[in-house]
């Protein structure tokens, strides 16, 4: 599949785009500074300019799935979350539908089930999340959706724990890596079509938390 990712050069990003490659997949690298397009060539991607504040439909020409890991950051403004987390993330699902790319995987995050959760000030870049989320899973693309929590650069370990909504919820951070790696499994399974995940550091080896019976 030729998989654009948003967020390409970000951190889940940088992990993806070899992995995409390695597992026969074609990734494009969307990158909103021309600087950034050696380093998107080094990880087997072919780069392409776009700006989730601007224009980035060109980015989605030929494309078969999209990949969502982009975002604001923690060091910026609510204003930010808005206009890159919700409404840019909106605006890539528009432009799916508008051309025909079917296939999605958004990475949100744990807090988008209970935006209302703690701590306090976590709240507005939960909802922000969530309304992406949702606004996702009522178009008519083939979505997954996953949240993870909080993520760390440690080693990938090739284990997380996947727990489907509603289920009972696991603890452990989870490395950039191992959700890199759940993506590329997501994309290769219809297990995953439709599901929202949400995902922790765990033991079970990623493939069989996301397609037990694969
Ligand atoms: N941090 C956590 O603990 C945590 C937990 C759960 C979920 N998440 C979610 O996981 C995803 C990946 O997180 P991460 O920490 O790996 O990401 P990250 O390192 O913060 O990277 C985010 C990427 O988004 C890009 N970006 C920002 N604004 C953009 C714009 N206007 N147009 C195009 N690209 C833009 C950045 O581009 P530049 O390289 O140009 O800055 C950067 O490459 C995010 O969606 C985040 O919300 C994070």
């Amino acid at each position: 599949m030729r998989v654009a990712v948003f967020g390409a050069n970000g951190g889940i990003g940088r992990e993806l785009l070899p992995r995409l490659a390695e597992a026969d997949h074609e990734p494009i690298g969307v990158v909103r500074d021309e600087s950034q397009f050696d380093a998107v060539r080094e990880r087997g991607g072919e780069p392409r300019l776009g700006d989730l504040e601007g224009a980035f439909e060109s980015a989605l020409e030929g494309v078969d799935a999209v990949v969502f890991t982009a975002g604001s950051g923690g060091d910026t403004d609510w204003g930010k979350t808005l206009l890159i987390d919700l409404w840019g993330a909106r605006r890539t699902v528009d432009a799916c539908v508008e051309r025909g790319v079917d296939r999605y995987v958004m990475i949100s995050a744990f807090g988008a089930s209970e935006p209302l959760g703690d701590p306090e000030e976590m709240r507005p870049y939960w909802v922000a999340k969530r309304c992406a989320d949702d606004f996702l899973e009522q178009s008519p693309l083939e979505a997954t959706i996953l949240r993870p929590t909080a993520l760390t650069d440690d080693e990938g370990t090739g284990r997380i724990a996947a727990t489907f909504e509603h289920r009972e919820a696991g603890e452990h951070a989870i490395p950039r890596a191992d959700v890199a790696a759940t993506v590329v499994a997501c994309l290769e399974t219809d297990e995953a079509v439709g599901e929202t995940i949400r995902l922790f550091g765990g033991d079970t080896p990623i493939e069989s938390a996301i397609d037990p019976d694969g």
